[in-house]
């Protein structure tokens, strides 16, 4: 069976009471944009590496007398490339027609989605907005991965859009590689939890950078009886996670908006878990190992530290893949993905103070449900849904 022999479907996405309500239309548009991004990133993708071995390099050599020294001068060799760049501009294209797509979407039904919300909203003290809360300026000077608006950005004051959108488009970008309902990550951490302390039962777990709730709701299910605070600063994405999560059942779980660089509101050790999923490469360079200090300051010893992300570039890692990885970077508004995955981030959670004994990396990959993401039959190409994989960067501070 090949890869596009099983798609992922937009209609058989398992939905929730204030997701946007596709057309026909809409939902071929998202299908086609899923299966076309995977696509683009496997049979097309693939040319990226042969234009490189055959036309690039060597040119780059015959001029230089020698191999590229980092990612950096392979992306300057590679834009000159007539395959890479039209790869580039249909990969550009398709988050630009994701965007068209899901805000379209959303802003045509905005009335109906703002009244579902209100109604899971209103009155419920697990909802906690703070207008005095600025959204930083590394997140509010662009539109991120050319979201319009970015998390933040609101059509009319106290609206959803952007967090409906950013909800409603994710399965595009991501091929449905995130599960029906986008919470691979999430449901991956629960699963690894339960094999790393079978029976461990946090009393407090702090999610910063929630976004809409995505990879949070997953763990309050998980944990009932945890209390469980998911942070940002945007607060449209806010109010509809705060719904979305409601709808789901997740009663345990309060969205707070705050910034993570300041988190003074929240007393020393009081969190059994402290975690960010896919956040890390969205913060600046100043901003990130402020936001590690305060996570290990509210972290209670003896609790858990995780940072989920793409995997940190190393002298393992080929230049090649690096360049591909940091595409996002340069073409796709995310501007501190290449520097950040050049981090040491070891050093960064040492001197925060968790020293090198008490960190570990592993690898974490999504699970989704087979249902609507079956698993491929033949072993060739890759399983639905089982495309996503993350490292986690994680330690266990010392008991008291
Ligand atoms: C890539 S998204 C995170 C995705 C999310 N964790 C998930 O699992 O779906 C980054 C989020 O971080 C938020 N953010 C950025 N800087 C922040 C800060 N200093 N404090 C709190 N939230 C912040 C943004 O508003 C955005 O919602």
């Amino acid at each position: 069976m090949s890869l596009m022999e099983v798609p992922p479907s937009y209609t058989e996405v398992t939905r929730h009471a204030v997701f946007p309500e596709p057309s026909h239309d809409e939902a071929a548009r998202f299908n086609y944009l899923a299966n076309f991004n995977k696509y683009m990133a496997t049979t097309l993708s693939a040319g990226n590496k042969l234009a490189y071995d055959r036309r690039v390099l060597p040119a780059f050599v015959k001029e230089q007398g020698r191999e590229p020294k980092d990612r950096f001068e392979i992306r300057h060799a590679m834009n000159k490339d007539p395959w890479h760049r039209f790869w580039s501009a249909l990969k550009r294209n398709s988050m630009e027609m994701r965007q068209q797509n899901g805000r379209s979407m959303v802003l045509r039904q905005l009335d109906e989605l703002d009244a579902k919300v209100r109604q899971f909203n209103e009155g419920r003290d697990t909802l906690q907005l703070n207008a005095d809360v600025q959204v930083p300026r590394y997140q509010a000077a662009i539109d991120i991965h050319c979201m319009p608006g970015s998390y933040h950005g609101e059509e009319r004051p106290g609206d959803v859009s952007a967090g409906a959108n950013y909800d409603c488009g994710i399965f595009a970008t991501t091929g449905g590689g995130l599960g029906a309902l986008n919470d691979g990550g999430g449901q991956a951490l629960v699963e690894w939890i339960k094999k790393e302390r079978p029976g461990w039962t946090p009393k407090r777990i702090l999610d910063l950078g929630c976004t809409i709730g995505h990879n949070i709701v997953p763990l309050a299910l998980a944990f009932p009886d945890t209390e469980v605070i998911a942070i940002d600063t945007a607060a449209p994405s806010l109010r509809y996670g705060h719904a979305r999560a409601q709808a789901l059942g997740a009663y345990n779980l309060k969205f707070v908006q705050m910034n993570a660089e300041d988190m003074s509101a929240f007393a020393d050790g009081s969190f059994d878990w402290v975690q960010t999923t896919m956040y890390l490469h969205e913060l600046s360079g100043s901003a990130l190992p402020r936001i590690i200090q305060e996570s290990v300051r509210v972290l209670a010893p003896g609790g858990l530290m995780l940072h989920l992300e793409q995997p940190q570039y190393s002298d393992a890692m080929p230049l090649f893949e690096q360049f591909l990885r940091d595409w996002d970077a340069f073409n796709n508004n995310e501007p501190f993905w290449s520097s950040m995955h050049a981090l040491d981030l070891k050093s960064i959670m040492a001197d925060a103070g968790l020293p090198r004994e008490v960190q570990f990396v592993t690898g974490v990959s999504a699970v989704v449900d087979e249902t609507v993401f079956p698993k491929q039959s033949s072993g060739k190409g890759e399983d639905h849904g089982r495309a996503a994989y993350w490292n986690a960067y994680g330690a266990w501070k010392a008991a008291a």
